[in-house]
């Protein structure tokens, strides 16, 4: 565990409980091609929210935009302020804040807003798309990348495998999976003001890469990343922590695509833009 924060918000504490930025390092190449699909010309005002530790902002800023990441977890922010520096990038910063509410942020802010599998964990889905709406500016977009419920890829049958396992969520909970259905997109964004038109849904391919074997990167979920970490504890509290392993393990190996050694998976997710 990276930091000794303790918080009430359990939005937050899923975050900051593992260190994503384990599994980010599987995911440079995809954020990196992702970025350059985005028109980033140098001295666009990019806000990437729920950034992580810069795996789509530190591209953006190396494109030329001055760009600044808002995520929920101190330890992620303080991880991605490490790279910008590290990296010599002036033009990059990131600071703490909820994508429900940005409320440091002025309205009319930012050319282009992105969130690549960041927003879609926060809880209230409308306040999310109401925020990102009134910080960009008019002629602006936002792009949102967003798991896809029960795609038959990786991603949304390692969440839906780990909720299996989880206690039963609280009651009034939203799933975050839920911003990968287009139509609850275009409700969400329509309440924000933004019209059914402006908004383009399409369904994309993202790849996980690593050195690490099937095995090794598995761990790293079951030791890192929160929703997974969380699924082992409820697993090991009900005594079917092996169950749970036996299930993800079989998942990984089948969804491995690397030809040698290390590992390789790909995800697909849905990707949102929005005209504003
Ligand atoms: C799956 S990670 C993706 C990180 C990064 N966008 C990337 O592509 O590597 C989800 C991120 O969303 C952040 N997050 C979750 N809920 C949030 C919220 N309400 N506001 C801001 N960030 C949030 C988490 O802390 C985490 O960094």
């Amino acid at each position: 565990m990276s930091t000794n924060t303790r918080t009430d918000n359990p939005n937050k504490a899923l975050w900051e409980k593992g260190d994503f930025t384990r599994i980010a390092a599987s995911m440079r190449d995809s954020g990196e091609a992702l970025v350059a699909t985005l028109g980033i010309t140098p001295g666009l005002d990019v806000l990437d929210v729920g950034c992580g530790d810069g795996t789509t902002a530190v591209p953006e800023a190396q494109a030329g935009a001055n760009v600044l990441g808002v995520d929920i977890a101190r330890n992620l922010v303080a991880a991605g302020n490490a790279r910008a520096e590290s990296l010599g990038l002036s033009n990059l910063r990131f600071q703490e804040g909820d994508a429900m509410d940005l409320k440091e942020l002025a309205d009319d802010s930012f050319d282009l807003v992105v969130s690549i599998f960041g927003a879609m964990f926060a809880p209230r889905p409308f306040d999310v798309a109401k925020e990102v709406v009134r910080v960009a500016r008019p002629g602006g977009r936002i792009v949102m990348g967003n798991w896809i419920p029960n795609d038959p890829t990786f991603v949304a049958q390692l969440l839906r495998v780990s909720m299996a396992y989880s206690p039963p969520p609280p009651e009034g909970f939203v799933s975050p999976m839920t911003w990968g259905v287009e139509e609850n997109v275009v409700e969400r964004f329509g309440a924000a003001g933004i019209a059914p038109e402006k908004i383009t849904c399409e369904r994309v391919m993202y790849v996980f890469e690593t050195p690490s074997t099937p095995s090794e990167y598995l761990a790293d979920f079951r030791d890192y990343y929160g929703p997974t970490m969380n699924a082992y504890a409820a697993a090991a509290a009900d005594g079917r922590e092996a169950e749970l392993h036996a299930e993800l393990q079989a998942l990984v190996d089948e969804h491995n695509t690397a030809e040698g050694e290390g590992t390789r998976i790909e995800a697909a997710y849905l990707r949102v833009t929005v005209a504003v």
